[in-house]
């Protein structure tokens, strides 16, 4: 078998890793640079978010992602990741009108967009039948529970979900459904730990965390959040590895201040015709003089 194909994360490896107590990195890419970097780095899954609406597209919640949007997004990010498993999210409305519109759109993403799998927000019966769906038609699912970011409008807010004991343990049945429906993971949003180290400890596929505790089977975060370069409110379970928005700024104003002071681009930065070429460059403009209008007094 080819090396590219031999490295490649597959759901099974993904799954053993579980049984081998190998933490799984998961990060969120939208774009083809960003995904090369992940891809280069060992990242084992990109979820290609539909967080793009709010990161990226600047907007105030996921819900208004479309599908032609997200799978904008996958496909450079399919494209660039040779190793990694690439998950498209799937965005609100993309799989909650029937069981055979989100099998038309999980396929897009699959055939169209070059994703391993997608990923549904949820576990309620009608989520669970999509998620059958999927797995029979031979598409992979990653379940996503705890907050979940489509249920902004009924929520109204973005919070820790799970912290009553009735609440934690309906999040704890929600999983196993899960697992039972056939997702060969779990995202597992903003929950308490003891939650989440209940759930992984009774599935046997794995868990993959976001603000979800240490004892999850892996750990997922928002890329622009992990480097220091997203807007607004950051919540309480990120941890920022990088201040890309210092860097980027520092960038800015030093090329602003250098343009304004004539300093870039400077003869390094510039093209020279040879010298033959502007002699008769120049003896070409000679009796073609500048438009009078054009010419400095
Ligand atoms: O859209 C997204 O980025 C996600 C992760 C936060 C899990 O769903």
């Amino acid at each position: 078998m080819p090396e590219q194909l031999l490295a490649r994360m597959t759901i099974p490896k993904l799954q053993a890793r579980k049984a081998a107590g190998e933490k799984i990195v998961a990060l969120t890419a939208y774009d083809y640079p960003t995904a090369e970097i992940l891809d280069r780095l060992g990242v084992d899954l990109i979820l290609v978010g539909d967080s793009v609406a709010m990161v990226v597209l600047g907007r105030d919640n996921t819900v208004s992602l479309t599908v032609d949007e997200l799978l904008h997004h996958l496909k450079p990010v399919a494209r660039a990741a040779r190793k990694a498993l690439v998950i498209a999210d799937m965005p609100f409305l993309s799989f909650r009108l029937s069981p055979e519109d989100a099998l038309r759109n999980a396929g897009r993403f699959i055939q169209e967009g070059g994703a391993g799998g997608v990923k549904i927000e949820g576990a309620s019966p009608a989520r669970l039948e999509v998620v059958r769906r999927f797995v029979e038609a031979e598409i992979p699912v990653l379940g996503h529970i705890g907050l979940t970011p489509q249920s902004i409008l009924r929520q109204g807010q973005f919070k820790v979900q799970g912290g009553e004991a009735e609440e934690g343990a309906r999040i704890v049945r929600e999983a196993e459904a899960l697992e039972e429906a056939g997702v060969f993971a779990i995202v597992l949003e903003c929950i308490p730990l003891e939650v989440a180290a209940e759930i992984t400890a009774r599935l046997s596929i794995p868990t993959i965390g976001i603000g979800a505790g240490i004892s999850c089977d892996g750990q997922i975060l928002v890329f622009h959040d992990l480097v220091g370069c997203s807007r607004g409110y950051l919540p309480k379970f990120v941890r920022k590895y990088a201040e890309m928005d210092l860097l980027i700024g520092d960038a800015v104003a030093g090329y602003g201040d250098e343009v304004r002071s004539g300093n870039f681009p400077d003869d390094g930065h510039s093209y020279h015709l040879k010298p033959e070429a502007l002699l008769r460059f120049r003896a070409v403009l000679k009796d073609r003089p500048a438009c009078p209008a054009k010419t400095k007094p």
